[in-house]
C-alpha cells in the first residue's frame, strides 16, 4: 500500500504507515477498535471449506493484533450468470459456521456480480489500547514461535495441477480453516513483544516486516520450521505458486540463505500462505511455557523456529 496518502490522527494506534495486520483506532483509554478486510478467489475446490478458510483468514488479522473479534461483514463477488447459486450458499455456510465458532456475529455484507468468484469478510474487533500487539517491538533474545505449519500455497498449486492427493489437501484445508484464536488468547495471557500472522508474503516476508527499519535481526532455524506433509516433495516437483518467487525477489536484500539449506525448504519459507499461523516474538524466559500451553490447547504444531538477534540488524539469517 506504499505510495498512498496516509491518514494521521492522535487516536490511530496502527494504520497504514507500517505493514500492520489491521487498523487499530482508540475510542477511549480503555477501548480501541480493530478493523480488517480480506477476500480472494477460491484456493480449494470444496465451497464449504473455502468459506471456512476465508473466514478464518479474515479473523486472523484481529487475532494477530491480540484483539477479540466481535462482528463480521461478508464480501461476495459471484458470477451469477454462469455458476449455480448453491455454490455460493455453501461458501456462505462455511463462512458463517467459522464466524460462529469464533464467537463472532455476522451483521451484514455486500455482493456484486463478477466474472470471477471471490469471497471474504471484513472483521471488527476490540482490544485494550495498552495491550495491542504490533508486528514490531521484538527484542534481542526473543524466541520466535510459529503456530501453524507452512506449505499451503504449494499444496493449492499442486491441487490446481492435479498433483496433490486427497489426504494432503484435507490436511492443508484443516490447517487453513483452524482459527488463530487460542494462540492469540495465550499470547495475550503470556505477554509477548510482537506478533504478525503469516499470509501472502510467506514466513520470511512477514518476518522481514517485523524487523525492517529496526535495530534487530533474526535467525531462523529452517529445520525447526513446521511444514505440512508432502509440501517438500511438491515443492521439489516445481509446484510453487507465482507469488513465491515474487516474495523471494522482494526480500532478497534482507534474507541470507546459505547453500546448505535445501532448495525445497527455501521455497517453503517464501511460500505465500492463506490463513497461516501467528509468528510471535516472546521473551526467552516465557517461551517454553507459552509453547507448552499452545500444545496443551491443541495448537500442536507450534514450534520455536528462531530468535531475534542484535546483528546483523535488519537482516534474516536462515541456517
Ligand atoms: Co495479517
Ligand atoms: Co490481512
Amino acid at each position: 500500500m506504499s505510495g498512498l496518502p496516509l491518514s494521521t490522527d492522535p487516536n490511530l494506534i496502527a494504520g497504514m504507515e507500517r505493514a500492520e495486520d489491521a487498523g487499530v483506532y482508540k475510542l477511549s483509554d480503555e477501548l480501541a477498535i480493530i478493523q480488517t478486510v480480506d477476500f480472494f478467489t477460491p484456493i480449494v475446490d470444496d465451497p464449504y471449506w473455502f468459506g471456512q478458510i476465508a473466514a478464518a483468514n479474515a479473523l486472523s488479522d484481529v487475532y494477530a493484533m491480540g484483539g477479540k473479534p466481535l462482528t463480521a461483514l461478508n464480501i461476495v463477488c459471484f458470477p451469477i450468470k454462469t455458476m449455480d447459486i448453491s455454490i455460493l450458499k455453501e461458501i456462505l455456510a462455511g463462512g458463517v459456521d467459522k464466524v460462529h465458532e469464533a464467537g463472532v456475529v455476522l451483521v451484514g455484507g455486500h455482493s456484486v456480480e463478477d466474472p470471477e468468484l471471490k469471497y471474504g469478510l471484513s472483521i471488527t474487533g476490540t482490544v485494550h489500547p495498552g495491550k495491542v500487539v504490533l508486528n514490531t517491538g521484538a527484542r534481542v533474545g526473543d524466541r520466535l514461535i510459529l503456530t501453524k505449519p507452512l506449505g499451503t500455497g504449494i499444496i493449492s498449486t499442486a491441487l490446481k495441477n492435479q498433483k496433490a492427493d486427497e489426504a494432503t489437501v484435507n490436511r492443508a484445508m484443516k490447517s487453513m480453516a483452524a482459527l488463530n484464536r487460542k494462540a492469540s488468547e495465550l499470547m495475550q495471557e503470556t505477554g509477548v513483544n510482537a506478533c504478525t500472522d503469516i499470509t501472502g508474503f510467506g514466513l520470511l516476508g512477514h518476518a522481514a516486516e517485523m524487523i525492517e527499519g529496526t535495530d534487530t535481526g533474526m535467525v531462523i532455524d529452517s529445520a525447526a520450521v513446521p511444514v505440512l506433509p508432502k509440501a517438500p516433495e511438491l515443492a521439489g516437483m516445481g509446484m510453487t505458486p507465482g507469488g513465491l518467487q515474487r516474495n523471494r525477489e522482494f526480500r532478497q536484500d534482507m534474507v541470507e540463505i546459505p547453500g546448505e539449506v535445501p532448495g525445497y525448504l527455501a521455497d517453503i519459507l517464501f511460500d505465500p500462505q492463506t490463513s497461516g499461523g501467528l509468528l510471535i516474538a516472546v521473551a526467552p524466559e516465557k517461551a517454553d511455557a507459552l509453547l507448552a500451553r499452545l500444545h496443551g490447547a491443541g495448537v500442536e504444531e507450534a514450534a520455536v523456529i528462531g530468535e531475534v538477534v542484535a546483528t546483523p540488524k535488519g537482516k534474516i539469517t536462515v541456517r
